[in-house]
């Protein structure tokens, strides 16, 4: 959950440490802090809340070196202030860390009886103690670091700086994403690719166990045995893009008017990978789906695709809960797993569990050389571009873009749908783009309905087949960012309980697309309106025209019925956006939550 950078090279770091922080500042905003070392010694400089805290701070009292690590945390153990943030550093090591030590305790209470003072209420700050116990045991920092990462369980991804060594940046990962980055000008390394200073053109992804020591121009990768071992940096190019807002005030709302463009690059290049796949769909008998939060939601959505269309039997699960069930796997079956961060720990340990179950293991991810891509057997790369936001918006409509293509090529494969029907699907499916513009075309409706939210305290969600998932979705955007309590049913499900939640002004939106369940969503729709639910639904043409006289209303584009949840989640996405927006939360940046749930 927090972000990590570092850098050594020949000149002035400390900017190149603020950009890379700035640009992972939506892995986790509860503090960010920056360490440096200038003739033999080691500065840190932190401070609670957001980046910009820390910025004001270097303004006043600038900071420059060769070497330097930075952090911005996403608190797991301790509290989200100055003492608690990273780096953590004693007189001879600095440390960042991405992860959790899990044996923590144990370490600080031997630490501490060796004589070490404590002063945070992390868990990282065993690690720069632990370094020292053997330096001081007269060991060089690497083979101090190796055997100090030997006494660690848990998960970790450092940068490391030693006050005696200034030639020197240390790196290690284990259960954590790390990303060396290489330019002419020096080296560097990072949470994810988009820490990375924009002059880099080269990069390496740490593998798990491994640990990294670079120098100024040159880098050394380490095998978990301590052995070198010879791997070389591939060419990379920094999408510039994803790091400027252009004229939206949120990241959040110019992803949303990204989809377009995201959806037709998403379908236009799954096309062509999902033939490529070497997966025998004729014979697949069953296919389990797993991942966490809206990445979760597009699992829901796919079981009607995989089951409708291509009569395939589909198992979803939420990746925490997966592996604890001892799933009944079918045999060499597929498992998918959908990510847009590619580093989510639930999912990757659910992955990691499918595949020692002998299952074939398929990813959609939105990261290219995220973790989940490269433990998988086969990875199909969504085109959504980076998705800054910390609500999941283009990355979601992109996952079930490509989750259509792959549901259509499975019924296919199957002969399970016709021709005629493939076809009409895939032209509607090309029609989306543009029914997606139509509907961000009346943002003005989202909004006014959207702020109107401002003075509720609660607001549900119904929907019934595939606009179930979607239910969810909108319950899960809205409450994720606006901080309003926001729940989705299935809309079946109402009379069964929730229907007790009903009072006179209760917003509760309706999704009711015209498809073969509209009578009864319109059914559960008197229920909520008879009780004095406020009603907002979300309609398209033909359904608009069976709804009772005054009921609230948006107007989608019409669309084939198994497509709607592409264009619903647009819906449903500008309505939280603006009910953030009018109540005032930093939309991009939520409260306690981050952009890649990287520890379980
Ligand atoms: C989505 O809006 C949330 N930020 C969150 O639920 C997210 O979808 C979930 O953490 C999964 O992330 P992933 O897709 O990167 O694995």
């Amino acid at each position: 959950m927090c972000g990590i950078v570092g850098s050594i090279n020949h000149y002035d770091i400390v900017p190149d440490l603020l950009e890379g922080l700035g640009n992972i500042e939506y892995r986790g905003y509860d503090s960010a802090g920056i360490a440096v070392l200038n003739n033999n010694e080691l500065t840190t400089i932190k401070r609670s809340g957001k980046l910009r805290n820390l910025a004001q701070e270097l303004s006043l009292k600038p900071l420059s070196s060769h070497a330097g690590i930075g952090h911005t945390r996403w608190a797991t153990h301790g509290k989200p202030n100055e003492t608690n943030a990273h780096p953590h550093s004693n007189h001879d090591v600095s440390v960042v860390h991405n992860g959790i030590i899990e044996n923590y305790l144990d370490l600080r209470n031997w630490l501490t009886a060796e004589g070490f003072r404590f002063q945070s209420d992390t868990d990282t700050e065993v690690i720069p103690h632990l370094i020292s116990l053997f330096l001081e045991q007269g060991l060089p920092p690497q083979e101090a670091l190796n055997i100090a990462l030997k006494h660690l369980d848990g998960a970790f991804a450092i940068g490391v700086l030693f006050r005696r060594d200034a030639e020197h940046l240390y790196a290690a990962r284990r259960g954590s994403p790390l990303v060396l980055g290489q330019s002419d000008l020096g080296l560097c390394l990072g949470s994810d690719t988009m820490a990375l200073t924009s002059s880099v053109d080269r990069v390496l992804y740490l593998e798990e166990g491994e640990q990294a020591r670079l120098s100024r121009d040159h880098f050394c990768i380490i095998d978990a045995n301590g052995q070198p071992i010879k791997r070389e940096m591939k060419l990379f190019s920094h999408q510039i893009d994803s790091q400027s807002k252009q004229s939206h005030q949120f990241y959040m709302h110019k992803e949303i008017h990204q989809q377009a463009d995201t959806i037709r690059e998403t379908f236009y290049h799954t096309q062509r990978q999902v033939p490529e796949l070497p997966i025998n769909f004729k014979q697949l008998d069953r296919i389990s789906i797993v991942a966490c939060g809206t990445s979760y939601y597009a699992a829901m959505v796919a079981k009607y695709w995989f089951e409708q269309i291509a009569k395939v039997p589909v198992d979803i699960d939420v990746a925490s809960e997966f592996r604890y069930r001892d799933p009944l796997l079918s045999p060499h079956g597929l498992s998918i797993f959908i990510s847009q961060s590619g580093e989510t720990a639930d999912t990757l340990a659910a992955l990691r569990y499918a595949k020692n179950q002998g299952q074939k293991i398929l990813s959609i991810v939105n990261v290219a050389g995220s973790t989940i891509a490269r433990e998988s057997h086969f990875s199909l790369q969504t085109q959504a571009g980076p998705e800054v936001g910390v609500a999941s918006t283009k990355a979601f409509t992109a996952q079930l873009a490509v989750l259509a293509k792959l549901a259509l090529h499975t019924g296919h494969s199957r002969n399970a749908m016709s021709f005629s029907d493939a076809s009409h699907l895939m032209q509607e499916i090309s029609t989306l783009p543009g029914l997606i513009n139509m509907t961000l075309g009346v943002e003005d409706q989202f909004k006014t309905i959207g702020e109107s939210l401002k003075a509720c305290s609660n607001a549900f969600f119904i929907g019934r087949g595939i606009s179930y998932p979607l239910a969810l979705e909108g319950a899960l955007k809205l409450k994720e960012i606006s901080y309003l309590h926001a729940e989705g049913f299935g809309a079946g499900e109402l009379k069964h309980g929730p229907i007790a939640l009903i009072e006179p002004g209760v917003p509760v939106f309706v999704l009711a697309p015209s498809d073969s369940l509209l009578e009864k969503t319109l059914s559960n729709l008197e229920e909520v309106m008879a009780r004095g639910g406020r009603c907002i639904v979300l309609a398209d043409q033909r359904s608009c025209r069976h709804l009772p006289e005054n009921v609230e209303s948006i107007t989608l584009p019409d669309c084939d019925s198994r497509l709607t949840p592409i264009l619903y989640a647009i819906a449903v996405q500008l309505i939280a956006y603006h009910a953030a927006l009018a109540i005032g939360t930093d939309v991009d940046q939520p409260r306690n939550l981050a952009k890649s749930v990287t520890v379980e």
